[in-house]
């Protein structure tokens, strides 16, 4: 991991995990990062400030109100000349701070100060994680491009078990190097991606759904970050991990997709690898259908078409669209009826008939631009993600 040049704002909140903090402090610094560490009232009570101090090399900062302090470096300079803040560990109620913008001692005012990006890697009780406040916050928070190291599960130091212990910290280093996009070809541009498949429901129980597993749409955006991209992830119901250091938003229809992707523009880049549900039910029972005798008939209604909608010309309009067509006859054809109906400018096209494409861990596509069709071997869907991020990085004419 090379951090080098790279400063980090190390926001220690209050919390058991704290002394994880310190472990961290000392990794960054081995990676060539500098550290600068504010730490906030309950933080204090878990670890000192002299022991942060001792290990970052750098002066702690605890007060709002503290005259040498704002006299030597002012609380907005603080938050302007870090190149990224991470926020470790991160309780309940700072991200409740966050997300409802209350500054009310110096960590939150950082925060809502700052024009960097924020990592932040919760830690709590389960339930307090689990809490209906807590999930609204972490939305609110993704949304605006707030990266959430999601907490790993476990034994907790309150005696329970399972979602809401603050990852190891050689994780929480290699968020922080994906975030910092460590310079490369893509960086200072943001790449908006969707994947995995929506879910339609037809009552509180059932849904439509389809076999997308996520495993490509996570892998270009991993390898866009990779590249330096600032990359929202958009993705449907999946059971693979979030790839660290981005921020993933978690969504279920495909009207929701189209929301978050609304909103998470501008981008310079959009790629729409997701498998969204072309229909959903027209009506939505609001309790389980029961078995009455007679079958009972399902009326479709087309989703919004994201990609369609995103290669629209307009102010908005990401310089590089890219879509996937899932065929599973006349590949070249179609897809290349595909690209010019959606407007998008280059189309991934993909046999799903063959055994082990849709939901495996390989892909063999056709990439279909305005200079034409380009087939590239079989491979597995992270090799087909960096190829198609160089790809992109090499193309820096379309994009800047
Ligand atoms: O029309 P079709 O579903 O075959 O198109 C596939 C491409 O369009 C994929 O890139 C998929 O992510 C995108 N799409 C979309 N919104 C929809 C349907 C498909 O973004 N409602």
């Amino acid at each position: 991991m090379n951090l080098a040049g790279k400063k980090i704002l190390l926001i220690i909140s209050g919390g058991i995990a704290a002394y994880k903090a310190l472990e961290l402090i000392r990794l960054i610094q081995k990676s060539g990062g500098a550290v600068t560490a504010v730490l906030t009232d309950s933080a204090k009570h878990f670890v000192t400030p002299l022991s942060v101090q001792a290990l970052s090399g750098n002066k702690v900062f605890t007060d709002l109100f503290s005259l040498t302090d704002e006299s030597e470096m002012g609380h907005i300079e603080l938050s302007r000349s870090a190149d990224l803040i991470a926020v470790v560990p991160a309780s309940a109620n700072i991200l409740a701070k966050m997300a409802a913008g209350i500054c009310d001692d110096l960590a939150t005012t950082l925060l809502l100060a700052t024009d960097k990006r924020i990592l932040a890697a919760p830690a709590m009780n389960v339930r307090m994680w689990e809490h209906e406040a807590t999930v609204a916050n972490q939305k609110i928070l993704a949304q605006r491009g707030v990266i959430l190291l999601p907490p790993d599960e476990g034994p907790m130091a309150c005696g329970e078990f399972g979602y809401g212990r603050l990852p190891d910290p050689e994780v929480m280093l290699a968020a922080i190097a994906q975030a910092l996009g460590a310079a490369g070809p893509l960086s200072g541009l943001r790449a908006i991606v969707t994947s995995g498949p929506t879910h339609e429901p037809i009552d509180p129980v059932r849904y439509l759904a389809n076999r997308s597993s996520g495993r490509q749409g996570h892998a270009i955006a991993a390898a866009l970050a990779s590249l330096g991209a600032r990359v929202t992830l958009i993705t449907g119901p999946v059971t693979i991990p979030d790839p660290p250091g981005l921020a993933t938003i978690h969504i279920e229809t495909a009207a929701e997709m189209a929301a978050a992707v609304n909103a998470a523009l501008p981008a310079a880049i959009a790629i729409c690898a997701a498998a969204v549900a072309d229909w959903r039910a027209q009506n939505t029972a609001d309790q389980k259908i029961k078995k009455s005798g007679a079958t009972p008939s399902l009326t479709l209604t087309e989703n919004p078409d994201i990609l369609k909608t995103l290669s629209a010309p307009g102010p908005n309009r990401p310089r590089l669209v890219i879509g996937f067509a899932a065929e599973t006859e006349n590949l070249l054809e179609n897809a290349t009826a595909k690209r010019a109906r959606k407007n998008c400018d280059w189309l991934l096209a993909n046999n799903v008939s063959t055994p082990g494409i849709m939901g495996g861990a390989d892909n063999e596509i056709l990439l279909i631009t305005a200079e034409g069709a380009e087939a590239w071997p079989k491979m597995s869907k992270k090799d087909l993600a960096k190829k198609l991020a160089e790809r992109i990085a090499s193309k820096k004419e379309l994009l800047f």
